[in-house]
């Protein structure tokens, strides 16, 4: 029997538009490894903040950037990283603290670059761990990491609905002030993605709306 194609799949949007509970809830359904790439960028502004440096000093950006080495741990289907050989807890990564400071960080090139080959290199580890393939979440993930992808899909939910489900949460979050750092990002990861507007939708029914094309995919 022919074996199925390793798949990519992009989901890129907003903050808090629901992209990591549907990329964990497809990353079950199909056996794929599921790559945060939020949660990178997370856990790099806790050790750049952990180091004493701040967005605004790009010298000790650089210097911090040259000095950690960045791997990943595979845990269940997550592709989580580690810095320095360690991966940084999840209280700390979602604290307001680096919240406040994740997207000023992010819009450092030299950021991005840190992290862009070692994004790529997850279809790798994907493979070798025997996934069917990968679902990464993010902002440029169908636009700059893999415009290639199988699939890409963008989330939209509007602002106050997401501000509302961070509230619910919990958690202290500017989505908006994040959207704007974050909008070139956004505008780009837009073009040629399938859009599925989930203001109004449960998980479920966004997951089934990605899932049918995939499934049909897989078919064989
Ligand atoms: O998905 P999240 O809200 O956890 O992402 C945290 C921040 O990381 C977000 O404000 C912007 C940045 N980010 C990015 O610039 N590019 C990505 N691919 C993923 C996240």
């Amino acid at each position: 029997m022919p074996r199925s194609p390793f798949l990519i799949v992009a989901i890129d949007g907003g903050a808090a538009s629901g992209k990591s509970s549907t990329s964990r809830t497809l990353s079950e359904r199909f056996h794929f490894l599921h790559a945060d790439t939020g949660s990178y960028y997370r856990a790099l502004t806790a050790e750049l903040l952990r180091r004493g440096v701040m967005p605004t000093d790009l010298p000790g950006v650089k210097t911090a950037l040259t000095a950690v080495t960045v791997t990943t741990r595979v845990t269940g289907r997550n592709a989580e990283i580690e810095l320095a050989g360690h991966t940084i807890p999840d209280a700390e990564i979602r604290s307001a603290e680096v919240t406040a400071h994740v997207a000023s960080f992010a819009a450092i090139p030299e950021v991005r670059s840190a992290l862009l080959d070692y994004q790529r290199s997850q279809a790798d580890t994907a493979r070798r761990h025997d996934f069917n393939g990968l679902v990464m979440e993010g902002r440029d993930i169908g636009s700059k990491i893999f415009p290639d992808a199988d699939f890409r899909f963008f989330l939209f939910a509007d602002p106050v609905e997401r501000a509302r489900r961070r509230e619910q949460q919990g958690l202290h979050d500017q989505v908006a002030r994040r959207d704007t750092l974050d909008r070139q990002r956004l505008e780009e990861s837009l073009q040629g993605a399938t859009v599925i507007d989930g203001t109004h939708l449960t998980l479920a029914e966004v997951v089934d709306k990605i899932a049918t094309p995939i499934a049909a995919r897989l078919a064989p």
